[in-house]
């Protein structure tokens, strides 16, 4: 599906009915990475995954793209639709995204879900490292960001070769100006540690315990840090947790969806 939503084209999967649950990718990924969370959802849930700007099939726009800018555009998506508040989950930078949206849009947010992400803003050795690796896409494609970030999406210990290429395959659609545009967003994004005491929705925190490119520790904090948030450690899985761990992932996210607020009802 196709929409126009703050001004650009989003290209998003509308599966399922009833409360809709918003899947957010991570970076340099596109909404396919969660194809086994759609399938094993849109029985109860209407599962929508967009493609933020730039990646899978959704065209990029110049210039970096705030954190805040693609939570701007999820909320012009769920105006589209006429949703009713959303169950939001994000991957890494997709969950930086959430982390935006529920500052912006607490009164559209039903639940949030973050997986595989953290609260802090980069240090300044990330931040110019990011600006480094976006001159080289700029010089020779978005395939460097690929390879840059390809080997680090799963366990140390998974050897499983159609796994890996699956995730290469995720990241093959992405442009080279949408990457730049979100390796320039993330270089600058703020930190969301001085109000996470402030969100009000039920919240899950996912990782993988063998996550190398955001440590589980991040997600301990997280959890540590949000009123009342549950966490759930997956073993066995790295950074692509939801990819990586399908049954484990969606056994921790059902159990959450069915109490949310961790109290059975
Ligand atoms: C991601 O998976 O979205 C990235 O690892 C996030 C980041 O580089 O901070």
């Amino acid at each position: 599906m196709q929409a126009t939503a703050n001004g650009i084209q989003m290209a998003y999967t509308d599966d399922g009915a009833g409360v809709p649950l918003l899947l957010i990718h991570g970076f340099p990924l596109c909404g396919a990475a969660w194809s086994r969370q759609v399938a094993a959802f849109k029985n109860q849930f209407r599962v929508l995954v967009p493609d933020l700007r730039g990646f899978g099939a959704s065209p990029a726009t110049e210039g970096p793209v705030a954190m805040s800018r693609y939570a701007e555009d999820l909320q012009a998506l769920i105006q589209h639709l006429a949703l009713e508040p959303v169950l939001l989950a994000g991957h890494s930078m997709g969950g930086y995204v959430a982390l935006a949206f529920a500052k912006a849009y607490p009164q559209a947010l039903r639940g949030l879900v973050l997986v595989g992400s953290k609260a802090a803003a980069d240090t300044p050795e990330a931040a110019a490292a990011r600006l480094a690796l976006a001159e080289r896409v700029r010089v020779e494609g978005a395939s460097v960001a690929v390879a840059a970030m390809a080997p680090k999406m799963l366990a140390a210990g998974n050897g499983d070769a159609a796994m890996a290429a699956a995730v290469r395959a995720f990241m093959a659609p992405s442009q080279p100006q949408g990457v730049i545009s979100a390796l320039l967003g993330m270089a600058d994004r703020p930190a969301a540690t001085p109000w996470l005491d402030q969100i009000r929705v039920p919240t899950l925190v996912i990782a993988g315990v063998d996550d190398a490119l955001i440590p589980p520790a991040e997600a301990e904090s997280l959890a540590a840090a949000i009123p009342g948030a549950q966490l759930a450690l997956i073993p066995e899985a790295g950074h692509l947790v939801a990819f990586e761990q399908p049954e484990a992932f969606n056994e921790a996210l059902r159990g959450w969806l069915a109490h949310p607020s961790g109290q059975p009802t």
